[in-house]
């Protein structure tokens, strides 16, 4: 008889070494930094790849007919391919190099939105939606007209799947849904809520600002329309990210802002617009920002995206069972899928309290709305405690969450 498979337990990375800021102490304490979801922290390959670009390959780009120019051009197209090969996008056309998802999504709304939406359309949005999910789309519902509605939140923190199809009519012009929720970490089924919009020929824009540094994306597979991200949530520099659109509808979208590079002829009388995606990225772009992101990206498959995702669902299986052992502790947001983000309340605490108060300990959590202030109305609080995992995470920064709320508790005499 063949002896029997040998069962792989899965195992935490242990990358923090490649994060040269994870070194420093922090109030003379051990960094657990737990405030991924704001922002995450940069591996040396990235700052080094930036430092390189400026030491070696800066120019500007598609403009000089000199070497550097043209190396500075061929290493940006190159973050592109590396964008799409890692979203899995059909085409390099079909990314958009932006400042980040807010941007992504305000160019959505305002090109898009401002050509395709009229009185009485319907906007869909869902009550777990960031700001940058909301807001742009009010600016543009309030010059044409469209309506927006919203999918609500049941009480685990999942949307309400029966009343999303309820919601949706002929009338629903966009879908717009948030892939992960940076407040409380639930996953939305983004693949079948695509292909119930579709049936009703509306188009899905998908922010996938949280989901991106969490696990594998395929735009293919979930075949949404639009797909927004950013770079420093995803080890990558601040002030760059990215927009996925399908190569069909990007070519039929109007420019939304003008300048340089983004055209193929000007006078006075009109001027000629720049193939996509050039046509969207007027001015000069954060090249080195661009090179920066691509090598994040290179440095998060060399792992592997499926490693990351199964790391920190060990943590948040983890900070979960410590968060719920402790007395006066409540979890908001336990939906069945979740990425690593973990929203929480202590009684008898304020957030903002707590943040300061484990800050000592070299705890780095975030606290309050999260810019999701709907959904903080929705569950009738005015905020969160948050911690939210990254790679270089491990089960000592969690101990030390646990152990500072505690002595939190103490201090305020509660729990
Ligand atoms: N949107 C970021 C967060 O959730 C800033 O913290």
């Amino acid at each position: 008889m063949n002896a029997p498979l040998p069962v792989t337990e899965p195992v935490l990375l242990n990358h923090r070494d490649d994060f040269p800021i994870l070194a420093r102490p922090v109030r003379g304490q051990r960094l657990s930094y737990l405030d991924n979801g704001a922002t995450t922290q940069k591996p040396r390959a990235v700052i080094e790849a930036e430092a390189r670009f400026y030491e070696q390959s800066n120019a500007n780009i598609h403009r000089g007919v000199h070497w550097l120019s043209q190396h500075a051009t061929d290493l940006y197209d190159q973050a592109r391919s590396t964008v799409r090969a890692f979203l899995n996008a059909a085409r390099d056309e079909e990314i958009v190099f932006t400042r980040g998802t807010t941007e992504s999504i305000n160019l959505v709304a305002h090109s898009w939105g401002m050509d395709n939406l009229k009185a009485g359309d319907e906007i869909l949005l869902t009550g777990l939606e960031h700001h940058s999910n909301i807001v742009p789309w009010q600016l543009v519902a309030q010059r044409t007209g469209a309506v927006i509605r919203v999918v609500p939140v049941l009480d685990n923190g999942e949307l309400d799947q029966d009343a999303y199809r309820r919601l949706l009519n002929e009338k629903t012009r966009l879908v717009g849904v948030g892939h992960v929720s940076n407040a409380l970490g639930t996953i939305n089924p983004v693949a079948e809520m695509t292909r119930l919009a579709h049936q009703f020929g509306a188009k899905v824009l998908v922010d996938g600002a949280q989901s991106v540094p969490h696990g594998v994306v395929d735009v293919q597979a979930i075949d949404c329309d639009f797909y927004a991200f950013s770079a420093h949530k995803l080890y990558g520099p601040t002030g760059m990210g990215a927009l996925y659109v399908r190569h069909a509808i990007l070519d039929g979208m109007s420019p939304w802002m003008g300048g340089g590079d983004m055209i193929m002829t000007v006078s006075f009388e009109g001027s000629q617009y720049a193939p996509v995606p050039q046509r969207f990225e007027a001015g000069t772009p954060n090249i080195a920002g661009a090179v920066a992101m691509a090598a994040a990206i290179d440095y998060l498959t060399a792992i592997g995206m499926e490693r990351i995702a199964e790391h920190e669902a060990l943590l948040l299986d983890y900070a979960t069972d410590a968060l719920q052992s402790l007395p006066g502790v409540r979890i908001v947001g336990t939906a069945e899928r979740k990425a690593g983000i973990v929203s929480f309340l202590v009684e008898g605490i304020h957030p903002h309290d707590l943040g300061t108060i484990l800050d000592m300990d070299g705890v780095a959590i975030r606290a309050g709305h999260h810019c999701a202030m709907p959904l903080m109305t929705r569950f009738g609080i005015p905020g969160t405690a948050r911690a939210s995992f990254a790679l270089y995470n491990d089960y000592a920064d969690i101990d030390a969450l646990a152990g500072s709320l505690r002595k939190a508790q103490k201090l305020f005499g509660v729990g």
